[in-house]
């Protein structure tokens, strides 16, 4: 039995991983080296700190904690600016109808993300109050792929770990369904989300029914 849906933001929900992306690669080229969408695959799903620590390992560069502090303040502003022109034509395509047949099916929905702009971002494009519960990284003290953020959107429903279904874009999001014993639906390509129970293109390709008669 399915009782909980929970998404990821980033990549789910909204497009916002082309925004982290611009912001990362921004700061890596102020820093004097670059970063490829191949490489950018693996900060999806990470926490701010954990992505500039790999950046900046990719760029083979060492900083104080100061100067990191700094520099993923800097990132972040430069996010925010993209955020902060979000509109609800932000929504990525057939999400607020998915969430929405979600909730008719008598299903709880959760967002479980490591941004701690979520709030913000559901809130600039007026999606907010289709969720029941808001698990963000404000909230988790560990990165995906520990499985911290999802376990803590089940609890927050009430509902148990194995009647949970999570929506993630992220391979390090898939994992972390799996760490925690839960079945993932890998929004994106087979070939970087190998190891999701189902996959599709996005929110628009299936109704929430087709996906969990797919899922049983
Ligand atoms: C995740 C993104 O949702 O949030 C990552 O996939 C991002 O790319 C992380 O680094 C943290 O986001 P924020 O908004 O707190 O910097
Ligand atoms: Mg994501």
């Amino acid at each position: 039995m399915i009782k909980a849906f929970l998404f990821d933001l980033d990549g789910v929900i909204v497009d916002t991983a082309v925004f982290h992306y611009k912001a990362w690669k921004r700061l890596a080229n102020q820093l004097g080296f670059d970063i490829d969408e191949e490489f950018n695959e693996t900060l999806k799903g990470i926490s701010r700190m954990d992505s500039l620590d790999a950046i900046l390992k990719h760029g083979g560069i060492s900083l104080s904690q100061e100067s990191k502090d700094k520099y993923a303040k800097i990132k972040n502003d430069w996010y925010l600016e993209l955020v902060n022109k979000m509109t609800v034509n932000d929504i990525l395509p057939g999400v607020e109808i998915f969430l929405k047949e979600t909730s008719f099916l008598g299903i709880k929905i959760a967002l479980g993300s490591a941004s701690k702009n979520a709030s913000l971002i559901l809130e600039k494009t007026g999606i907010i109050d289709l969720f029941d519960a808001i698990i963000d990284g404000n909230h988790v003290s560990r990165s995906k792929p520990d499985p911290e953020v999802f376990l803590k959107g089940a609890e927050a429903l009430g509902v148990e770990k194995e009647a949970c279904v999570v929506f993630e874009d992220a391979f390090a999001g898939i994992q972390a369904a799996k760490a925690a014993k839960m079945r993932a639906v890998g929004i994106g390509s087979a070939e970087v989300l190998y190891n999701a129970d189902l996959i599709t293109k996005g929110l628009f390709e299936m109704s929430p029914s087709e996906i969990i008669t797919k899922l049983l």
